[in-house]
């Protein structure tokens, strides 16, 4: 009884501390981020879905962008810029076929995690945005790191810098 307590309240934290201390990524666990010291967020794989999306070969995946509280309200609000908080992931998997259906596709191994952090003061000069790009939860190499803003910044500025909008 009283270690199924400890176990819960353990539980309690660990989510409040998340939502908390993932705002900066500086929740104390896992490596950062090169140029943009962001962490994986916790919880992650929990959170809300945005949109699915599809990138073609040779990259050949599956992804699916979910994103934190803060994230789905301005989504919900069509609140733009996102505010300062805001945190987007992108999960990715190599693209395969069904073995049980033919057409129908599924995701096969993980590839990478992507991570968009809003903090408007710290990463003012990328759009307010810090990115990390994770492979088997390690940060990617800084070079990685280089190209993440030119891209979003190319193409969706009138978008606060993020591509995907909200599937319904
Ligand atoms: C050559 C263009 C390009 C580069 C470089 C790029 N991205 Fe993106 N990113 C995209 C596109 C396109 C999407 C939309 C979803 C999709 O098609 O996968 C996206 C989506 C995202 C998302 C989900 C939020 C959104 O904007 O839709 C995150 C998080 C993200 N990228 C992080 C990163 C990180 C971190 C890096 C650098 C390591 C990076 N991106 C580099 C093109 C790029």
């Amino acid at each position: 009884m009283k270690l199924k307590h400890l176990a819960m309240s353990a539980a309690v934290a660990a989510a409040t501390w998340g939502t908390a201390g993932l705002v900066l990524g500086d929740d104390g666990g896992g490596e950062v981020s090169p140029i943009y010291g962001v962490k994986l967020p916790e919880g992650y794989r929990q959170w809300a879905l945005i949109a699915p999306a599809q990138e073609a070969t040779p990259l050949n995946e599956l992804r699916a962008v979910v994103g934190n509280g803060l994230a789905m309200k301005a989504y919900q609000d069509s609140t733009l810029p996102f505010p300062d908080g805001t945190v987007l992931v992108k999960l990715a998997w190599k693209h395969v076929q069904s073995p049980e259906f033919e057409p129908a596709s599924i995701p096969g191994a993980a590839t990478t995690v992507q991570v968009m952090v809003k903090d408007s003061q710290r990463y003012a000069s990328t759009g307010g945005w810090g990115f990390g790009r994770f492979i088997n939860g390690k940060p990617a190499d800084e070079a990685q790191h280089q190209t993440c803003f030119a891209c979003h910044q190319a193409r969706v500025q009138n978008h606060d810098w993020v591509f995907t909008r909200f599937a319904p």
